[in-house]
């Protein structure tokens, strides 16, 4: 099986959808569709790199994915006034995926705020209700010369952050910045979280960990916030309530910072709150050689027909200082396509097949410039993209 182990689209959602025998292909007359926001920066640079592997699989697999570009950010901004059309924004809750980019940067920054705060990547996420971000992170034994940890710590690490993604410090209330009547200036941001939503995505993590490795770690700062506390205990009467067969361990974040980069493989699922998830998986980058090199998916609670919204993005962000140089690592974006691949295209065959033609063009040494050791000429993003898709089609003829 899979990174994920686990085909969270419901087996009750596959059959109506692809004829009975849960194979995909033309003949099953089974199709999707996604929209793709490329955003600002690099966003659409690595995003078109993924829908070259997607029409790969179109051509070559069968998959029918129809691909609908909309604008973000900057450019939206520019052509329409608004960060994201609010007739793109109801479509996203009715698509099979939405792929996006990266958002902020440069010009993003000269968006009026009013407008930003209306309409930013955060709106999506929780319109989206996607509430579970998955973010899995591996070692490349291939990019061990590049890899500034040792070869032996992040050989075998397969490790998922799973990040609370709709609630916490990036939507507490109150928050804001105010002006006191002695003209001092106080900004305030409030963490918080209610019973239901540290319920909501316990039980998802649980249910994760329960199909891979068993082992799960939450992380909270419960030393010091009263929040977390009440995270914590919450996710103690869940696993024992409910789970009793996954092994849990409470970590403090500061000290899973450092655990992280020393001894990595000891961890299987990793949860977290909506800003130690940020966090922690930005420093994981460090494990897989690159933050260009990492995807995410972030899924909401099933509907009634069992299907859930799903959103795809690469960790990074837009990369300012590299944007518009054609450099950028494309391989987050077609990871995160990979999990795409995985949990809303019913494709978890072609995902596998996706991340061993990603492990193939590692080992034929083609490297972008930020996972580049020493000497040798680098690969532009569109190079990379060729070599993924000459190991898809060698695999594909094996
Ligand atoms: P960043 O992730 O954009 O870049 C951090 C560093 O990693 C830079 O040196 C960059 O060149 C490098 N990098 C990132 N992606 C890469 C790739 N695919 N290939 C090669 N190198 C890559 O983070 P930042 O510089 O802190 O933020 C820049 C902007 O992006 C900010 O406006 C921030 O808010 C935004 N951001 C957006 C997202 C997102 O869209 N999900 C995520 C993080 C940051
Ligand atoms: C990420 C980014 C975003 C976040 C920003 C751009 C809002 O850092 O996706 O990791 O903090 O969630
Ligand atoms: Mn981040």
């Amino acid at each position: 099986m899979g990174i994920l182990n686990l085909l969270l689209v419901s087996p009750a959602a596959i059959p109506e959808r692809c004829g009975g025998d849960g194979l995909i292909g033309e003949d099953m007359g089974l199709s999707y569709r996604m929209i793709v926001l490329g955003g600002d920066g690099i966003g659409p640079e690595v995003t078109a790199e993924a829908v070259r592997v997607m029409d790969w699989f179109g051509e070559h697999r069968g998959l029918d994915i129809t691909a609908r570009h909309e604008l973000y950010g900057a450019a939206a901004y520019r052509a329409h006034g608004a960060v994201i059309g609010e007739a793109v924004m109801a479509d996203l809750r009715e698509v099979d995926a939405v792929l996006f980019g990266a958002t902020g940067g440069p010009d993003y920054d000269e968006i009026p705020l009013e407008i930003r705060r209306r309409d930013s990547l955060l709106r999506i996420r929780k319109h989206m209700a996607v509430f579970a971000n998955l973010r899995p992170v591996i070692g490349y034994d291939e990019l061990a010369d590049t890899v500034s940890m040792k070869a032996e710590a992040i050989s075998g690490v397969n490790m998922m952050i799973v990040r609370e993604l709709n609630g916490g410090i990036y939507f507490g209330q109150p928050r804001g910045v105010t002006v006191s009547a002695n003209g001092l200036e106080r900004g305030v941001n409030t963490l918080v979280y209610e019973t239901p939503e540290i319920e909501r995505i316990a039980r998802f993590a649980f249910d994760l960990t329960k199909q891979r490795g068993g082992h799960l770690h939450s992380i909270d700062k419960s030393n010091v916030l009263e929040c977390h506390q009440l995270w914590r205990r919450i996710v103690t009467r869940i696993g024992a309530e409910e789970y009793p067969a996954v092994s849990l361990t409470h970590m403090i974040v500061d000290n899973c910072a450092m655990q992280i980069i020393r001894d990595p493989k000891q961890f299987d699922v990793v949860l977290a709150d909506n800003m130690f998830g940020d966090i922690l998986s930005d420093l994981a980058g460090a494990i897989s050689g690159s933050l260009g090199m990492l995807p995410s998916a972030s899924l909401s609670l099933p509907d009634d027909s069992g299907r859930r919204r799903a959103l795809y993005e690469p960790v990074h962000g837009s990369a300012p200082d590299i944007a518009g140089q054609g450099i950028a690592n494309p391989l987050g974006a077609i990871l995160s396509f990979g999990l795409a691949l995985e949990l809303s295209f019913n494709s978890p065959g072609e995902a596998e097949m996706l991340r061993q033609a990603v492990h193939g063009a590692l080992a034929a040494g083609v490297r972008t410039p930020d996972i580049m050791a020493g000497g040798g000429t680098a690969a532009s993003t569109a190079e990379m993209t060729d070599a993924v898709l000459a190991e898809l089609q060698r695999l594909h003829d094996a």
